[in-house]
């Protein structure tokens, strides 16, 4: 049962990470929602959906500021039962990425920062929760660029959603015994305002790639979201899901 748990989203101000704070609401959890900054609108939507919700600004490339959203959601919610990574960034100039040649060190630093770092730390300060509890849901947003060459994802991009994989697999491993269900996905083309920032030349060239036509939906990603964290889910572990529209089977 879904109803009367807790979940944290970060990166959830908009795009699939609000969606994905939607569809569970709709199932009855509570959600504390985390962006750099207090995200009101998605709080406020949330809400109307008739369950509790509290918005909370950090940067999860910040360990002590996630460490104290931590600690602050425990005492306003009484607990953290799901946690959903998807806090992230994908750079680009003038909509397109820089190659691994012209990248700027603080660039592929800060890729890294956020995209892996963030999802460690939430992972290690929401973990000892979820243990004591003898339950929980962890699910990484990955990414289809982290499993084959992206022609407009950075080099900072895709390592660190590879990363997140590696991240997701020893999580899932060492915390499966307390109950605890860890798995990722990887989005392909999910339109969002990450995507519309490529531009519309590349995004056609990169409809022509997907075999179903049509780019994704933050919903279509909820929706998977919602059934790795329900009870529905009982035996995937450290999997991940490919959400692209048949571009990449692997
Ligand atoms: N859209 C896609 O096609 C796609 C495909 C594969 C994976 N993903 C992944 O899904 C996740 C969400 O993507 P989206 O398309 O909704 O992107 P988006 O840019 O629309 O939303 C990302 C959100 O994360 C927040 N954020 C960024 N850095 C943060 C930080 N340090 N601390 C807290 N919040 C931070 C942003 O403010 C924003 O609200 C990302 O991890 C992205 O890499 C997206």
């Amino acid at each position: 049962m879904l109803k009367g748990k807790t979940a944290l989203i970060t990166g959830a101000g908009r795009g699939i990470g609000r969606a994905i704070a939607l569809e569970l609401a709709r199932a009855g959890v509570n959600i504390a929602v985390n962006d750099y900054n207090v995200p009101n609108e998605t709080v406020e939507l949330v809400r109307n959906e008739g369950v509790r919700s509290q918005g909370y600004g950090a940067d999860v490339s910040d360990f002590q500021a996630v460490s104290q959203m931590v600690e602050q959601i425990v005492q306003d919610f009484g607990g953290i039962d799901i946690l959903i990574n998807n806090a992230g960034i994908s750079p680009k100039h003038d909509g397109r990425k820089h190659h691994l040649y012209e990248m700027d060190p603080a660039e592929w630093q800060k890729v890294v920062d956020i995209n892996l770092n963030g999802a460690f730390y939430c992972t290690r300060y929401v973990a000892p929760i979820m243990m004591a509890n003898k339950w929980g849901r962890i699910v990484n947003l990955g990414s289809m660029a982290a499993r084959v060459f992206s022609p407009v994802a950075g080099i900072h991009y895709c390592a660190t959603k590879a990363g997140v994989l590696g991240l997701t697999r020893v999580s899932a491993g060492e915390l499966a015994p307390y109950n605890i269900l860890v798995n990722a996905i990887a989005p392909g083309r999910i339109d969002s305002e990450m995507t519309r920032a490529a531009g519309e030349e590349a995004n056609k060239a990169i409809l022509s790639t997907i075999p179903l036509n049509k780019y994704g939906t933050v919903e279509d990603v909820a929706k998977t979201v919602k059934f790795l964290v329900s009870e529905e889910n009982g035996y995937i572990v450290g999997a991940v899901i490919d959400i692209n529209g048949g571009r990449a089977m692997l």
